[in-house]
């Protein structure tokens, strides 16, 4: 079964519905680029979706399609990697179970983006009882993703950090208890990769409305960087800029555009030989370009749901392969009746 010598990678999204930029440039590109070196498992975590939104399930079935889209539309390719769905992958629930005796409640409890969640959660519905028992369970269920492949790196942002070092501390606790070297003690595998902002300022994302998506037409993205933020000291077209008090737009530019590009706006932007309306035409011209072929390819996979389908099914399946396999060893140690 270990037939291959390469370190496994397990990483996982929640469901979110189309992703954006910010995804595409923060995590898909990263996925995309260890395909090679690793063997990969990709999951949709759509367990972890429940747990805050339980009651909020009419999209769902609408935004794993769209995840799984976007993934293979971004180069994620079922090929090299398994991409699967997380509830399809029931063995996951079992370990979950096994992991969730050994880790002591206040593990869970001190789980610093744990209670930045239980927090927002508050917030929004000042009701503590809709704060779940699966909530809590949260970072346990993600170690059982990790831990169910036996996965040696884990690629994440900062804010999963200490999910995954309570995954390796879990870890640890199971092969100390159980008196066996069973399971790696997972890395968390940081990116470095430029922040891209949303186009108001504040950070990427779908509930602040704005965000640039993967499949968005050419004119809704050139419509939307319309509004992106510049040089808030620039007012009218004969004022001279400076790009780096334009927080938003020039920072695309920095992403997206090459260094010629860079120099051409900088100085044009300085002598007032460009408006910012023009500017933000050219980049979005410029990320039109970018994402042609990805949407391309998106147009041509929303043809064929069903192949799309099959390819969640059979990365599922090979997941539950790799899942059984280490849950069974798992059962054995503990010791279990079989
Ligand atoms: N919790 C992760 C997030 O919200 C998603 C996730 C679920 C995950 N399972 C995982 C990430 C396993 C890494 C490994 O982004
Ligand atoms: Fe920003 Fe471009 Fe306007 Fe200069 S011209 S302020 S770089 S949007």
């Amino acid at each position: 079964m270990e037939n291959s010598t390469k370190k496994r990678i397990m990483s996982g999204m929640r469901p979110t519905g189309k992703l954006h930029l910010g995804h595409y440039l923060g995590v898909l590109k990263n996925w995309v680029s260890l395909q090679d070196e690793y063997e990969c498992y990709f999951s949709i975590a759509d367990w972890h979706a429940l747990t805050t939104k339980y009651n909020q399930t009419s999209s769902m079935k609408e935004d794993v399609q769209n995840v799984i889209l976007d993934w293979l539309s971004s180069g994620i390719d079922p090929k090299k990697s398994t991409l699967y769905l997380q509830s399809l992958v029931p063995q996951t629930a079992q370990l979950h179970i096994y992991l969730s005796m050994i880790t002591p409640q206040n593990w869970v409890e001190r789980d610093p983006t744990l209670k930045d969640l239980a927090k927002i959660m508050k917030d929004k519905q000042e009701n503590v009882s809709n704060l779940s028992y699966g909530l809590f369970g949260y970072p346990v269920l993600m170690t059982a993703d990790i831990l169910t492949f036996n996965a040696h790196l884990v690629p994440v942002g900062i804010d999963q950090v200490a999910h995954v070092e309570l995954s390796r501390d879990i870890a640890r606790r199971f092969n100390n208890i159980y008196g066996f070297d069973y399971f790696n003690e997972p890395e968390p595998k940081l990116t470095q990769i430029p922040l891209l902002k949303g186009l108001d300022g504040n950070k990427m994302g779908k509930s602040f409305n704005n965000d640039i998506k993967l499949s968005d037409d050419e004119k809704t993205t050139e419509n939307k960087i319309r509004t992106g933020i510049t040089d808030r000291n620039r007012i009218r077209k004969d004022d001279k800029g400076n790009p780096d008090n334009c927080e938003v737009i020039f920072d695309y530019w920095k992403i997206f555009g090459s260094d010629d590009d860079k120099n051409e706006i900088c100085s044009a932007c300085k002598s007032a030989s460009i408006g910012c309306a023009e500017c933000k035409k050219r980049l979005a011209q410029k990320i039109n370009e970018q994402l042609a072929p990805l949407r391309e390819k998106r147009a041509s996979l929303e043809k064929t749901p069903d192949i799309v389908k099959e390819i969640l099914y059979e990365g599922s399946n090979k997941a539950q392969t790799k899942a059984q396999y280490v849950l069974d060893g798992a059962v054995d140690i503990i010791k279990m009746y079989k």
